[in-house]
C-alpha cells in the first residue's frame, strides 16, 4: 500500500499501459481519475476498478478539456497528488512522406499535451501546497532516431527534455517530475506499429513484433505490467530525492 491515501490522474488510461497503471495504483491504495479522449474506454477502465476510480473524458490537446477534466477529478478525489502524462499517439513515415498535418497532431498530443497537462496540474499542486509527483511517459524512441519514425522519435525526445526542465523548475515547489522510457511493450499500440511495418517493409503480420522481441536482451517484448514497479516508485515518497530523470524500463535495450 505504498500509495495509500494518494490520488492520481492518469491520461490516456482507457487502454494499454495507462489502464494497467491505474489498476496498479489502486492496488497500492490510491484513488485514480482514469482520463482518455475515448470517454467510453475511460469509463470502462474506471468501472473495472470499482469505487477507487472515476472515468474522465479528456483531450490533452484542448486546454478547456484539460481544465474541465482536472476540475472533475479534483471534485471527485479532493485533490491530485500524482499525474501520469501517458496519452500519446504514434506515427511513422519515410521522411519524404511526412505530412505537416501529421507532424502537428503528434506534437500536439505528445508534447503540448504533456506540457499543458503538467502545467495545469502543477498549478493545482502549488496552490494547494501539495508535494506532488509527475511522471511523463517517454520512450526509447526519444533516445535516438529511427529511419521511419522521425516525428514520433522527436516528440519523445521533447518529452525527455521537458521532463528535465520542468523537473528542475518544479522541485522548487516540492514537485518531482520524472519520466519512464519503455522499450517495446506489447498491446494495441504495438499492433498498430506492426501493421505499419507490414505495409512499409513488406513484412508479414506479426513479423516486426517477432524481430523486436528477439532484439530485447531480456528475451521478449515488454508487457505493461513490467513498467508498474517504476510507475509506483516514481509516484511514492521513495522517490523524493529523484529529480528530472528519465528511467529506461526496456529489458536492457538502451543504456544512458
Ligand atoms: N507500447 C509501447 O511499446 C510503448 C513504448 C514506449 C513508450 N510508450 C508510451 O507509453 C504510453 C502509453 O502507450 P500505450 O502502448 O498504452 O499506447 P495506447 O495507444 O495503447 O494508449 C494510448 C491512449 O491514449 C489515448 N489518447 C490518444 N490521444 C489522446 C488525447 N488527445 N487526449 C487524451 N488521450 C488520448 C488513446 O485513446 C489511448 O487510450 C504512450 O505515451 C506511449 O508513447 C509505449
Amino acid at each position: 500500500m505504498r500509495l495509500a491515501g494518494k490520488t492520481a490522474l492518469i491520461t490516456g488510461a482507457g487502454r494499454g499501459i495507462g489502464r494497467v497503471f491505474a489498476a496498479a495504483y489502486v492496488a497500492e491504495g490510491a484513488r485514480v481519475a482514469v482520463a482518455d479522449i475515448d470517454a467510453e474506454s475511460a469509463r470502462q477502465s474506471a468501472a473495472a476498478l470499482g469505487d477507487a476510480a472515476i472515468g474522465v473524458a479528456m483531450d490533452v490537446t484542448d486546454q478547456a478539456s484539460i481544465d474541465a477534466a482536472l476540475a472533475k477529478a479534483v471534485a471527485h478525489l479532493g485533490q491530485i497528488d500524482i499525474l501520469v502524462n501517458n496519452a500519446a499517439i504514434f506515427s511513422a513515415a519515410p521522411v519524404v512522406d511526412i505530412a505537416r498535418q501529421d507532424y502537428a497532431r503528434v506534437f500536439d498530443v505528445n508534447v503540448a499535451g504533456t506540457l499543458f497537462t503538467m502545467q495545469a496540474v502543477a498549478r493545482h499542486m502549488i496552490e494547494r501546497g501539495i508535494r506532488g509527483k509527475i511522471i511523463n511517459m517517454a520512450s526509447q524512441a526519444g533516445r535516438r532516431g529511427e529511419p521511419l519514425v522521425a516525428v514520433y522519435c522527436a516528440s519523445k525526445a521533447a518529452v525527455i527534455s521537458l521532463t528535465q526542465s520542468a523537473g528542475l523548475n518544479l522541485i522548487g515547489h516540492g514537485i518531482n517530475v520524472n519520466a519512464i522510457s519503455p522499450g517495446v511493450v506489447d498491446g494495441e499500440h504495438w499492433d498498430g506499429v506492426d501493421a505499419f511495418f507490414a505495409r512499409y517493409e513488406g513484412k508479414a503480420p506479426g513479423q516486426k513484433k517477432r524481430e523486436v522481441s528477439a532484439a530485447v536482451p531480456f528475451g521478449r517484448m515488454g508487457v505493461a505490467e513490467d513498467l508498474t514497479g517504476m510507475a509506483i516508485f516514481l509516484a511514492s515518497s521513495e522517490s523524493d530525492y529523484v529529480v528530472a530523470q528519465t528511467y529506461n524500463v526496456d529489458g536492457g535495450q538502451w543504456m544512458s
